[in-house]
């Protein structure tokens, strides 16, 4: 096809060789960092298709920057938060997302963080790092057990349901909140309040949107119990950061593990990183060899259908078909 695309940075082979097959105007930003917006605008202007990431604001006035001849934005994500779907929807313009192939990755990397909060893993590293270990204590950076507690699972979607998956193997009780998900893996229904006053472990599993952005907020962490844990591996703007920072530095809660943060990168003065009971990374639930092979994939596969007038075969906003 001869219809000019632009890729907004070198994605894993998979998809690039994809996208290579089928496509001879194949406009690739190389740079490591993202296109700054300026740059966005200028280089995707013209294009029919855009094939983007989660660093990358695509709202109304980008597509109609780009023209009116955009049949087609595939993002090499799951969530969609960055992108204006409505916005999309109102222009038809199919939204591909890429569901499904992370899920064992994210849910994955929930319980390393899980553990490393639970243990105080990352505290321990620095701790031994500084030279500060003299002898085996008995007292000596104690954490959590996971065996018998509960854990509570803000969201039952995929990626949570796959948690209580493996929740199962470390005999954890499992307490669910979702407005619609069914049971799965012996996970128990139950509202949001009691989810918060029973759980020793809360993760949050809710896409990023108007309903669930500041969740996390200093109403929700003084629910609950003094010896729990936060997981976050959803997106950072669930989660009032500053209200955590309180729940952490006054011991409200015991230790909060996040792989997302709001912004990203989070600034290095973020007086979370003074707290040797917050755990952080830079955004690695998916950063496996083979998810991120199989991300590209599926958003190349969505560009391409796009292109050729198919329905794309993961659409967000599936509304455009009707
Ligand atoms: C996604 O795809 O939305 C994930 O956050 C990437 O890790």
């Amino acid at each position: 096809m001869s219809s000019k695309i632009f890729v907004t940075r070198i994605i894993p082979a998979p998809g690039l060789m994809l996208l290579r097959e089928h496509f001879s105007h194949l406009d690739l930003w190389t740079a490591d960092l993202p296109p700054s917006r300026a740059e966005l605008i200028a280089r995707a202007h013209g294009a029919e298709g855009l094939l983007c990431l989660l660093t990358e604001k695509v709202d109304g006035e980008l597509m109609d920057a780009i023209g009116s001849q955009l049949k087609v934005i595939s993002s090499m994500s799951v969530g969609v938060d960055h992108i204006d779907v409505s916005a999309a929807t109102a222009r038809r313009i199919p939204v591909g997302n890429t569901p499904g192939v992370l899920t064992d990755a994210t849910a994955d990397q929930t319980f390393a963080l899980l553990l490393a909060a639970a243990r105080r893993l990352a505290e321990g590293e620095r701790y031994l790092r500084a030279g500060k270990w003299v002898t085996w204590s008995p007292s000596l950076l104690l954490g959590a057990d996971l065996a018998d507690a509960t854990l509570g699972l803000v969201g039952f979607g995929r990626i949570g349901q796959a948690v209580a998956k493996r929740a199962q193997g470390f005999d954890l009780r499992v307490l669910y909140h979702s407005p619609s998900a069914k049971s799965a893996y012996n996970a128990q229904p139950v509202d949001l309040n009691t989810l918060l006053r029973e759980s020793d472990f809360v993760s949050i599993h809710v896409p990023l949107n108007a309903q669930t952005s500041r969740l996390v907020n200093a109403d929700f962490l003084s629910q609950m119990k003094p010896n729990a844990v936060l997981v976050n591996t959803a997106r950072g703007g669930v989660l009032d950061q500053t209200a955590l920072y309180h729940a952490l530095k006054s011991n409200r809660i015991f230790a909060a593990a996040l792989d997302v943060t709001d912004p990203e990168p989070l600034p290095m003065d973020s007086p979370l990183l003074e707290l040797e009971n917050c755990l952080i990374v830079p955004h690695l639930g998916s950063a496996s060899k083979k998810t991120r092979d199989l991300m590209s994939l599926l958003a190349a596969q969505n560009l391409v259908a796009g292109l050729k007038g198919e329905r794309l075969p993961h659409c967000f906003n599936p509304q455009v078909y009707q």
